[in-house]
């Protein structure tokens, strides 16, 4: 049906270009429907991800989807989610940037593919990575940045959120202000 994703996720799943590929057990590609208007990027793969060659198929998911929820937005119907490395980092240690640099080609394709109106960013390492390197997610989650035709939101990670449930309103937040600019732009 996506002869070109597929292609992609071919690529992927033989892409030797940094060392997380060694301690792989699957690459994690994406989920979703990839005629999505709205796509999700996070960090990368933790254990049950690695396992499952699912993203977000642990804890910090479960909660991701109740937000989803919240803002009818789903990862069966009208989303899309990847990471900005597709190979687990060990212990889910941060992936380096070395790591991200091998994988950020993969994503980049992805997204022409997929074409987005808008990307939000879950966490500080997607944020800095595709919004900008300095940015801050306390100060700036929420806020609506374009750049080269897709707005571009930073917000915080689930599994931040489960770490530090104080931040959850604010967090709850950003998904109604994303749920507001798919109504206004009509998405
Ligand atoms: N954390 C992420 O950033 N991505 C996943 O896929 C799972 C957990």
């Amino acid at each position: 049906m996506f002869p070109e994703l597929d292609l992609l996720r071919n690529e992927c799943m033989n892409c030797t270009k940094c060392p997380l590929h060694s301690g792989r057990r699957n690459m994690v590609f994406g989920v979703g429907n990839p005629e999505a208007k709205v796509m999700f990027v996070g960090e990368g793969p933790g254990e049950q991800e690695d396992i499952q060659g699912k993203p977000f198929a642990g804890k910090s998911g479960q909660l991701l989807d109740k937000y989803l929820e919240i803002v009818d937005l789903s990862r069966n119907d009208n989303i899309y989610i990847a990471n900005i490395v597709k190979c687990r980092p060990p212990q889910n240690r941060d992936p380096k940037p070395e790591e991200q640099d091998a994988c950020i080609e993969h994503l980049r394709k992805q997204v022409k593919l997929i074409q987005p109106k808008i990307i939000v960013c879950l966490g500080r390492i997607a944020a800095q990575r595709l919004i900008s390197p300095d940015f801050r997610v306390t100060s700036q989650h929420g806020q609506f940045i374009e750049k080269g035709g897709i707005l571009f939101m930073g917000t915080f990670h689930p599994s931040a959120l489960l770490r530090n449930p104080a931040n959850k309103p604010h967090a709850l937040s950003d998904f109604q202000a994303l749920r507001d600019k798919i109504k206004e732009l009509s998405l």
